[in-house]
């Protein structure tokens, strides 16, 4: 399959569903590369999933071109969005730019995705002009945990709605190809996806959006403490991994694992001759 881009992105508007997952590692983007999903989103999910960290504000620049190059390096069709961690775009358009080229020359990727709408249009615009795709992403900001006291749904009032409303549109104005709506009540994810022209790509957002984009971690199953409401869980690959390491650990144990056909033996006597 030939590489995606961002006009094909766009050219699935009003036409079809698109999914996007995220991924932190090579393993996992190559076994994404089989499937169609067609976008990849090396998220600052990172922070949590690949550095432990208890949020997405700790996650450094350096820390996720790292993984960035890793999903970049197994990603030969899906189009790889490196995500722009807190604190490396806020403060200056100068800064924005440099960081987000970071991702293409250092980390791979075809595009980098920031939190925001108007605070960060100047930025988007900037990017935009020096030949970096970039994917918004407005209502619930997980960098803005603090400010929000949580990761409640956001828009649930008229003032706040509209507010994520003239975000999304700040967005599409300043030049982004595609928007990541989270969290925000399914009606204003209708409203919003009808009033721009370019993809909306929804989580926790509801069946309108154009597009709908999901964890990794969360729809395989691999983190049984955390189970989001947005998410559906495919598989439980958490069960299934402890239950293969119990096995493997119970086999060196009791003497069962290695078998003869794991290993090898010399053909000749070497051993004897050993001095
Ligand atoms: O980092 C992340 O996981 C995200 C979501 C929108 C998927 O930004």
């Amino acid at each position: 399959m030939s590489k995606i881009t961002i006009k094909k992105i766009q050219s699935w508007k009003n036409k079809k569903n698109f999914s996007a997952i995220t991924a932190y590692d090579f393993t996992s983007a190559k076994i994404i590369n089989q499937t169609n999903i067609p976008i990849i989103l090396v998220g600052d999910s990172a922070s949590m999933i690949s550095y432990g960290y208890s949020s997405t504000v700790p996650i450094s620049m350096d820390e996720i071109i790292l993984v960035t190059r890793a999903v970049s390096r197994a990603a030969s069709s899906s189009f790889v969005v490196g995500d722009m961690p807190f604190g490396s775009y806020q403060h200056s358009v100068s800064m924005a730019v440099k960081n987000a080229a970071r991702f293409l020359k250092d980390g791979g990727a075809s595009a980098i995705k920031l939190e925001g709408g108007i605070l960060v249009q100047k930025q988007i615009n900037k990017i935009v002009d020096f030949g970096i795709p970039v994917m918004g992403h407005v209502g619930l900001t997980p960098q803005s945990v603090n400010q929000l006291s949580g990761y409640s749904v956001q828009g649930k009032g008229l003032e706040s709605a509209q507010k994520i409303l003239d975000d999304a549109r700040a967005v599409e104005d300043a030049g982004a190809f595609a928007v990541v709506l989270e969290c925000i009540p399914i009606e204003l994810a209708k409203k919003i996806t009808s009033s721009l022209s370019i993809p909306t790509i929804g989580i926790g957002s509801g069946k309108y959006c154009d597009g709908q984009i999901q964890v990794f971690n969360d729809i395989l199953g691999l983190n049984d403490d955390f189970f989001p409401k947005h998410a559906k869980r495919y598989l439980s690959l958490q069960k299934s991994i402890v239950s293969a390491l119990k096995k493997y650990n119970n086999e060196v144990v009791n003497s069962s694992f290695p078998e003869k056909k794991h290993s090898t033996s010399y053909k000749k006597n070497i051993i004897d001759k050993l001095v």
